[in-house]
């Protein structure tokens, strides 16, 4: 396999969230509503999968290693755009968690940033794996050698693999914390 193949298999799992998030948010914008413990869920996945384990072996591997090659200058536009995406869909986020706080606490107001945001991912996300999948991964392959290619898939395996020990580790910690500040 390539290794823009388990970014593209990947590409698939966010759709899926991202499709199911859509409905969620023409349901939640009838209601007048949101359901705040699927937003932590979609949450959870954005900031693990789509960027830690996603955008994460998009800048950490494939990215870096595109630095290293003379590419073209379309293609070194292409890269700056797509970075952009990814700190866009950050900040999106970041404001999502904020907005969805203020509404569990009461603030009804607070429910409109939630659909501005999540309205905002729908649109984004798509569009930013299609300009990925169909006009950049295909393409940029040819930079690269079979032995290069084959090492940089077994570096995607290995940030995989020590991923899920970072995320859980991180867990413990968090819930560590969370009983030293309860004093239990
Ligand atoms: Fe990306
Ligand atoms: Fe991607």
């Amino acid at each position: 396999m390539m290794p823009i193949g388990p970014l593209m298999i990947e590409h698939r799992v966010i759709e899926r969230m991202i499709e199911v998030m859509r409905q969620k948010v023409q349901q939640w914008e009838r209601e007048e509503k949101a359901d705040t413990s699927f937003i932590e869920t979609a949450v959870d996945f954005i900031r693990t999968y789509a960027d830690r384990c996603h955008h994460g072996k998009e800048e950490d591997i494939l990215f870096r290693d595109l630095g290293n090659k003379p590419i073209s200058k379309d293609h070194k536009r292409i890269i700056e755009e797509l970075m952009a995406d990814h700190r866009k869909g950050r900040n999106l986020t970041g404001r999502l968690v904020e907005a969805n706080v203020a509404y569990r606490n009461g603030d009804d107001k607070a429910v409109f940033t939630i659909f501005d945001c999540v309205k905002s991912l729908v649109e984004f996300y798509p569009k930013h794996i299609e300009k990925e999948d169909r006009h950049f991964f295909i393409p940029i392959m040819e930079y690269f050698s079979k032995e290069e290619k084959d090492a940089m898939l077994r570096e995607e395996y290995d940030f995989d693999r020590d991923l899920i020990h970072e995320v859980y580790r991180q867990y413990v910690t968090t819930a560590e914390e969370g009983v030293g500040r309860s004093g239990n």
